[in-house]
């Protein structure tokens, strides 16, 4: 029974390190000092030459992907190979035991008697990552659990802010910014976990989306929400762009075709320009070109979607080391300096 998945466990003894369930409950300090590291760490995914700090060398990541990605779980694999672990993949597909009816509970039991220090989560169910930390000794990495989180993605995109407004990861590092997020807020789990993040760093947080796809409870995270894409995107700072969250929409829910979504909620290159100068467009991927975003914006001047594909290889090598319970030689004097 797919419930099972969420249940209490036994209260096992954890291995040394941290989890990291989410954005609501990460202090800021420690989502600062994960951005300062991660941001020490990006010339070693960018720069020429060899790439690696072998930090995590003898420790293994098991890498436990029940849905589909692209972007998370190969950089969750290079972020864990480039610091020396051993990385497993496990797919829950039709060539596992999930196809003779294991439940993910059981398969994530099974990764953890193994051997795994992180095991790094996506699942449909919302809170399964927070449940495994009550069975399994490694510890949890949330990769995603349904519409609930997506912590690193939210880290990714702060780093991404920071860096383009040339500001260091400390408290209140966002005062004065605005951000909007627009598109399928309801369903987003990057939407959840950034509304708190960005909000906890500071920023003005405004949401836009059509009727069904925002809900009251978003405010409660502390965004703020307003009637149209456009007043969204005016002064904007920063525009994050969403994908209609199909594979978790009520059967009963009636949107507008392709052409009709894309004049009210597709930001255009028209609707760019009432963004702040030097105003960075956001994505995190699957982009639905044509629907939510024109291929001018993801491919213009504005857009800084590949850099944070980037900049999720540097925030996941520093999620794992804490993950890990290792430190970062060299990083320590620096957090909460990052870029100068
Ligand atoms: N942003 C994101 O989570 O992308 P993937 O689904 O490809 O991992």
């Amino acid at each position: 029974m797919r419930e099972a998945g969420v249940q209490n466990g036994p209260e096992v003894r954890r291995r040394p390190g941290r989890d990291l369930l989410g954005t609501a409950s990460l202090e800021v300090a420690d989502a600062c000092e994960i951005l300062a590291a991660a941001h020490y760490l990006t010339p070693m995914v960018t720069g020429d030459g060899r790439r690696t700090f072998p930090i995590l060398s003898g420790f293994t990541v098991i890498n436990m992907f029940n849905e589909p990605s692209t972007r998370t779980r190969t950089s969750f694999e290079l972020a864990g190979r480039r610091l020396g672990a051993d990385v497993i993949n496990f797919v829950g597909d039709a060539s596992t035991s999930v196809a003779k009816g294991e439940t993910p509970l059981d398969t994530a039991l099974t990764l953890d008697a193994m051997g795994g220090d992180a095991i790094v989560v996506r699942d449909r169910v919302e809170r399964f990552p927070h449940s495994l930390t009550s069975w399994l000794r490694a510890r949890i990495v949330n990769a995603g659990d349904g519409r609930n989180e997506h912590p690193t993605q939210a880290l990714l995109d702060a780093l991404t802010i920071l860096e383009a407004l040339d500001r260091r990861p400390v408290e209140n590092a966002l005062k004065g910014v605005k951000v909007a997020i627009c598109g399928d807020i309801r369903h987003g789990r990057v939407a959840h976990s950034n509304i708190r993040l960005l909000t906890a760093l500071g920023a003005e947080v405004v949401v836009a989306g059509p009727p069904g796809l925002v809900d009251a409870g978003t405010q409660n995270l502390g965004g703020r929400q307003v009637d149209s894409l456009d007043e969204a995107v005016a002064g904007a700072d920063a525009v994050m762009m969403l994908r209609i969250q199909r594979e978790r929409l009520p059967a009963d829910l009636k949107l507008p075709d392709v052409a009709s979504y894309h004049a009210a909620w597709g930001l255009t290159l028209a609707r760019t320009q009432t963004m702040a100068p030097g105003g960075i467009v956001m994505h995190p991927g699957p982009m639905n070109r044509g629907v939510e975003i024109s291929d001018e914006v993801a491919d213009g001047p504005r857009s800084r979607i590949r850099r944070q594909v980037t900049l999720g290889v540097a925030v996941r090598m520093a999620v794992l080391a804490r993950a890990c319970g290792v430190a970062l030689p060299g990083v320590e004097p620096q957090i909460g300096e990052g870029r100068r």
